[in-house]
């Protein structure tokens, strides 16, 4: 049996964060928590905003006010959300990722779970473990920020590779940590499959969103 642990193909973020308690972050600091499931879904409030069911089913974590629209000049989210999967409890965040299925070779599915993070979260319900890295002064998401890494339409080990930040670390035990790859496992993983997204750091400081949910960030270069 293969574990999955946290993410794959397209994850999603909107922020939700309460100011407060992330803004005074010494240099170089880093968070480190875990979240676990919400629900799994076929619901996604940034990619198809109102559309019931979505194409695509999604694991979600983080606070209750997750829903088929989240628009943020009327759903406001740190009032509206009263409770949350997430270790730090005035997280509000949702944070939501594609969801892997095992084809059984007489071509049944079953949906893989997701396992706490063997590194101090085992008591967590599935879900993933959430890292914020700074490096310096720490600002608050603006109201209504939102963004995603990988593309749901992509099939292939080749268009994987534009996302070489989005990679599978075959575990032998909760301590591997190796370069990862873009493709995904095609070995026996005894520890699960671990799926790191590491989300891009600039923002173009204008556009909260844009029309691919992407090209308002970028990765430093
Ligand atoms: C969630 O969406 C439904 C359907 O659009 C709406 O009726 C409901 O008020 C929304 N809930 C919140 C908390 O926004
Ligand atoms: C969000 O809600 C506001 C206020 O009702 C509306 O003007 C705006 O068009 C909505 N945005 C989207 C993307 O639905
Ligand atoms: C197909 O294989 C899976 C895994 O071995 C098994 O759980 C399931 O019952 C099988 N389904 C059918 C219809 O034989
Ligand atoms: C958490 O689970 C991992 C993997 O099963 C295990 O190696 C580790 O000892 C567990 N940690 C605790 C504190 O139970
Ligand atoms: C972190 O910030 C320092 C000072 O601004 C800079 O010199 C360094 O290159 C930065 N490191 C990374 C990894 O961005
Ligand atoms: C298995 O995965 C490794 C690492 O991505 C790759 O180098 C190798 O070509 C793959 N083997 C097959 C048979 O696909």
């Amino acid at each position: 049996m293969h574990y999955w642990r946290a993410l794959l193909g397209t994850a999603t973020f909107t922020g939700a964060v309460n100011a407060s308690d992330w803004l005074f972050l010494p240099t170089g600091a880093m968070l480190r928590f875990s979240c676990s499931e919400l629900v799994v879904e076929r619901l996604d409030p940034v990619v198809f905003p109102g559309v019931a069911p979505s194409p695509h089913l999604h694991q979600v974590s983080g606070g209750d006010a997750f829903n088929v629209t989240m628009n943020t000049s009327v759903h406001d989210i740190p009032s509206t959300a009263t409770c949350t999967t997430c270790t730090p409890l005035d997280d509000f965040s949702n944070y939501w990722t594609a969801v892997l299925f095992f084809r059984a070779q007489n071509g049944t599915f079953k949906r893989v779970n997701t396992i706490g993070d063997g590194l101090g979260f085992n008591a967590s319900n599935g879900g993933q473990t959430v890292y914020y890295l700074t490096n310096g002064s720490v600002t608050a998401f603006a109201p209504g920020f939102r963004m995603t890494v990988g593309n749901p339409s992509f099939k292939t080990a080749a268009q994987l590779e534009e996302y070489p930040l989005l990679f599978f670390t075959c575990l032998e035990n909760p301590w591997t940590r190796n370069a990862g790859t873009t493709q995904f496992p095609n070995t026996t993983c005894a520890g699960g499959i671990m799926a790191t997204i590491r989300f891009p750091t600039c923002w173009n400081g204008v556009d909260l969103d844009s029309a691919d949910h992407q090209s308002h960030t970028a990765y430093p270069s």
